[in-house]
């Protein structure tokens, strides 16, 4: 499928950290419609993937020739809590995103996630099999089957830990920022948490590429190389010149037992080992991506320091 300026790309869930990028990486070759339930931007319009009418008619009339469903509840203790929301959102949400695929025969990419494994094993190439621990993962790994079972024009790219998207990051760059910019100089993070950062940009960028193959399947899609959370922390502090003011505490993940009780799987390291088979593997090293992406924090200090003095 070649992408102009005619392509048409309906994108469900378009207001959240993957969504910045991959709006920004399809808006100026083809023509986007991009929707979301929280309308946090002017090029954002209101559609709810768990309203399967509302969402029918909206795309019927797009006509979209792609639709990229990014939809869904990432926040695991949330999920946890509600989990009809989760189900309805991550599962029956994903479920109806593809029926409309099927109905209107167009092609599908759905984003899953790593945290459908248990973690059991260090590392998960693209033919391990899932077995989620948390309400999210079981949820998204229904959207998974569920894709795979309906459609055959279909992509499903497995995300891994997500970086990108700054004041819209809701994940751990952003959450050790906050904390950073709140003044604290000493960080309690885990080293027992292992997985293979997945930057926004690169990803929405290789969304874009791997649309002109018809290479369809499941695919694991993240940065290359692998870490800790310590690692992460540890690179982050140092790209944003903060290595000699913070220092970091090395806990366990029992440390964070009340706050973040949903199951995590000790390892969440995914191998793309399809993608760099088929030579379309185009995600970059995840220190490079970190490094880039943590001039925006610099940034941000930057600002913070003239404002006070
Ligand atoms: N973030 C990660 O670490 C990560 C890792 C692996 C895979 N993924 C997957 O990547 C995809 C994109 O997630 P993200 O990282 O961009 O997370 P995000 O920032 O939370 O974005 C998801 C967006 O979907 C919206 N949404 C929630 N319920 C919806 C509904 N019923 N209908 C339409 N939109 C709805 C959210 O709105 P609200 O903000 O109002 O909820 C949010 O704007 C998801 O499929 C996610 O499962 C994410």
């Amino acid at each position: 499928m070649d992408i102009t300026y005619d392509t048409k790309v309906f994108i469900a869930g378009c207001g959240g950290m993957l969504g910045e990028a991959v709006y920004k990486r399809f808006v100026d070759s083809c023509n986007v419609l991009a929707t979301d339930i929280d309308l946090n931007e002017p090029w954002l319009e209101y559609a709810d993937v768990r309203d399967l009418d509302g969402m029918l008619r909206l795309v019927r009339q797009f006509d979209p020739d792609l639709i990229i469903n990014l939809a869904a509840l990432t926040d695991l203790e949330y999920c946890e809590r509600n989990p009809d929301d989760a189900w309805q959102t991550n599962a029956l949400g994903a479920e109806n995103m593809a029926l409309i695929s099927q109905m209107l025969d167009v092609r599908h990419v759905y984003i899953s996630t790593a945290g459908i494994f248990d973690g059991q094993q260090e590392f998960y190439n693209d033919f391990d099999e899932p077995n989620p621990l948390s309400i999210y993962g079981k949820a998204k790994y229904y959207g998974e089957r569920t894709v795979e079972k309906m459609l055959s024009k279909y992509f499903i790219f497995r995300a891994g830990w997500m970086m990108g998207g700054c004041e819209k990051d809701k994940k751990f760059i952003n959450k050790i920022f906050k904390q950073i910019i709140a003044g604290k100089n000493k960080l309690a993070v885990v080293d027992d948490k292992l997985g293979t950062p997945t930057y926004t940009y690169d990803f929405a960028d290789s969304i874009f590429r791997i649309m002109q193959f018809d290479y369809y399947g499941i695919y694991n899609m993240t940065c290359k190389g692998s870490c800790s959370r310590y690692d992460v922390a540890m690179e982050f502090l140092s790209a944003i010149g903060m290595d000699d003011k913070v220092t970091i505490e090395v806990v366990d993940s029992d440390y964070f037992s009340k706050e973040y009780f949903a199951p995590r799987p000790h390892s969440e390291k995914l191998v793309s080992m399809k993608l760099d088979a088929r030579n379309i593997y185009y995600m970059r090293d995840w220190k490079q991506c970190l490094n880039e992406y943590s001039q925006h924090f610099k940034q941000v200090l930057k600002e913070q320091a003239v404002l006070e003095v």
